[in-house]
C-alpha cells in the first residue's frame, strides 16, 4: 500500500443555516479544500462523499453525482460516490477514499461530508435519525437515540458509579472549547447546574446532555504521500486507519458499556501505525450524547473501562489536560450534521497537526485521532494521523 497524506481542509460553519442549501454547504466545504490544497479541479481523479439522510431532510438523493455536477466537475466525468453509514457516514468516505489512493488506484481524491438537517419540522429529525436504530426491534417501538444513549447512561452509572455531574461536565467542557471554534454551532458557556436543570429529553439526559440538530458540511482533499510535497509543505499522513461494525440494536450485545465497533476499529488503527494510546496528542471522538465522549475514551484506550467520567471530572480531557479530547467543541458545541461530522472531525485533527487550530490549539500536537460513530455504535471508524 501507498502512504497518503492529507494535503487540504475545508468547512463550512455548523448551525441552523436556513440560506444555504444543501449543494451550497457541500459546494463551499469542497471549494475550501481544494484552495487550501492549491490543486486544480481538473486533477482530481475521484470524489467520496459522507451524506446519512439528505433524502428524507432534503428530499435529494443521488448524492455523488450531485456533488460532482455543483462542483462543476461533472464534464469531467470522474468517479463520484456516496457512502452511507448514519452517523459515521463521513468516516466511512474517508476510509474508502483512503483505500482509493493507498491501493493506487486514484492519486487527487476529494473526500466530503454534507447534513442539512434543520429544514424539517417538529420531532422529524428524530425519527429521521431513529432510521439509522433498529428498525424492527428498537424504533417500531419507539425508542429515539437519546433514549438509547439515556440507557447507556443508567447503565454505566450503575456498573461503574458515574455520575450525574461528571456526564455533564462532558458538555461544560465542549462548550467552554466551541468559544473558541469560530464555525461552532453554539459560542455559550455552560455549568454543570444548567445541565443538570435542562429540559429533560431522556432520563437521565438533559437537551444539554444532548449533540444539536445541525447543517454543515466538511472536506479534505487526499494524495499519495510523495506527492504532497509539490503542494504543500504542511503535510499531514494517515498512519492508521480502522473500520469495524457491531449488532445493530442494543440488545444484540453482551455489555452496552462497552462499544465492540469502537474496540476493533481502534486496535485497527493502532496496529497499522504501530502506536498506542498514549501516544496520541489529541482526539476528536463522537460525543453525540454526553456519555458517548466517555465511552469513547474508555474504548479508545486512554483510560481504563469504568474511569472515563473520573478523567473528565478530574480535567484530563480538557485542553490543557493529558488526554485533549474534543478541542473543536465536539458534536455537542461544534454541532452535528451527521453526514458531515467524521471528515469535520479529521479536518480538526489536520488543522491541529499544522499548528493552525488558532485559540484552541492543543501544544505540540504531533500525533491525532478520530473517532467516528454510526447509530448507538454499530459502525465505527478510527483515523489517526501524524505530522510527516
Ligand atoms: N444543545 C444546546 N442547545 C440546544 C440543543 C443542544 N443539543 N438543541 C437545541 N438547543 C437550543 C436551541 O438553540 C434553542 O435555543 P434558543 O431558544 O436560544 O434559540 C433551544 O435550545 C430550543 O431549541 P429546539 O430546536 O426547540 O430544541 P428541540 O427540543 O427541538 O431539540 C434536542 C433539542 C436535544 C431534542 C435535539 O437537539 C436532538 O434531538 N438532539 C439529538 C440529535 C441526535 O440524536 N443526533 C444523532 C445522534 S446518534
Amino acid at each position: 500500500m501507498r502512504e497518503v497524506a492529507i494535503i487540504g481542509v475545508g468547512l463550512t460553519k455548523f448551525g441552523e443555516l436556513w440560506d444555504k442549501s444543501f449543494r451550497n454547504l457541500i459546494t463551499e466545504a469542497g471549494s475550501k479544500a481544494i484552495l487550501d490544497a492549491g490543486i486544480s479541479g481538473s486533477e482530481i481523479d475521484a470524489l467520496y462523499v459522507g451524506s446519512m439522510s439528505a433524502g428524507r431532510f432534503v428530499g435529494q438523493e443521488h448524492v455523488g453525482a450531485l456533488v460532482a455536477d455543483s462542483s462543476g466537475l461533472s464534464s469531467m466525468h470522474i468517479p463520484a460516490t456516496r457512502v452511507e453509514s448514519a452517523c459515521a457516514s463521513g468516516g466511512m468516505a474517508l476510509r474508502q477514499a483512503y483505500i482509493a489512493v493507498a491501493s493506487g488506484m486514484h492519486d487527487i481524491v476529494v473526500v466530503g461530508g454534507v447534513e442539512k438537517m434543520t429544514d424539517v419540522v417538529g420531532g422529524e429529525a428524530t425519527n429521521i435519525l431513529a432510521m439509522a436504530a433498529d428498525q424492527e426491534w428498537e424504533a417500531f417501538f419507539g425508542v429515539t437515540f437519546p433514549a438509547l444513549y439515556a440507557m447507556i447512561a443508567r447503565r454505566h452509572m450503575h456498573e461503574y458509579g458515574t455520575t450525574r455531574e461528571q456526564l455533564a461536565q462532558v458538555a461544560v467542557k465542549n462548550h467552554e472549547n466551541g468559544l473558541l471554534n469560530p464555525e461552532a454551532q453554539f459560542h455559550r458557556k455552560i455549568t454543570i447546574e444548567d445541565v443538570i436543570n435542562a429540559p429533560m429529553v431522556a432520563d437521565p439526559l438533559t437537551l444539554l446532555d444532548c449533540s444539536p440538530i445541525s447543517d454543515g458540511a466538511a472536506a479534505l482533499i487526499l494524495c499519495p504521500l510523495d506527492r504532497a510535497k509539490d503542494y504543500t509543505d504542511k503535510i499531514v499522513k494517515i498512519i492508521g486507519a480502522g473500520q469495524a461494525s457491531d449488532s445493530l440494536a442494543l440488545h444484540g450485545r453482551e455489555d452496552i458499556c462497552t462499544f465492540r465497533a469502537t474496540v476493533n476499529a481502534a486496535r485497527m488503527a493502532y496496529e497499522q501505525a504501530g502506536i498506542k494510546p498514549t501516544d496520541i496528542d489529541v482526539a476528536e471522538v463522537h460525543d453525540c450524547f454526553t456519555i458517548a465522549e466517555i465511552l469513547a475514551i474508555e474504548d479508545l484506550g486512554f483510560v481504563k473501562k469504568g474511569e472515563g467520567g473520573k478523567a473528565v471530572e478530574e480535567g484530563r480531557t480538557a485542553r490543557d489536560g493529558d488526554i485533549p479530547i474534543n478541542p473543536s467543541g465536539g458534536l455537542k458545541a461544534k454541532g452535528h450534521p451527521v453526514g458531515a461530522t467524521g471528515v469535520a472531525q479529521v479536518a480538526e485533527i489536520v488543522l491541529q497537526l499544522r499548528g493552525e487550530a488558532g485559540e484552541r490549539q492543543i501544544k505540540d500536537a504531533r500525533i491525532g485521532l478520530a473517532h467516528n460513530i454510526g447509530g448507538s455504535g454499530a459502525s465505527c471508524t478510527v483515523h489517526i494521523m501524524e505530522v510527516a
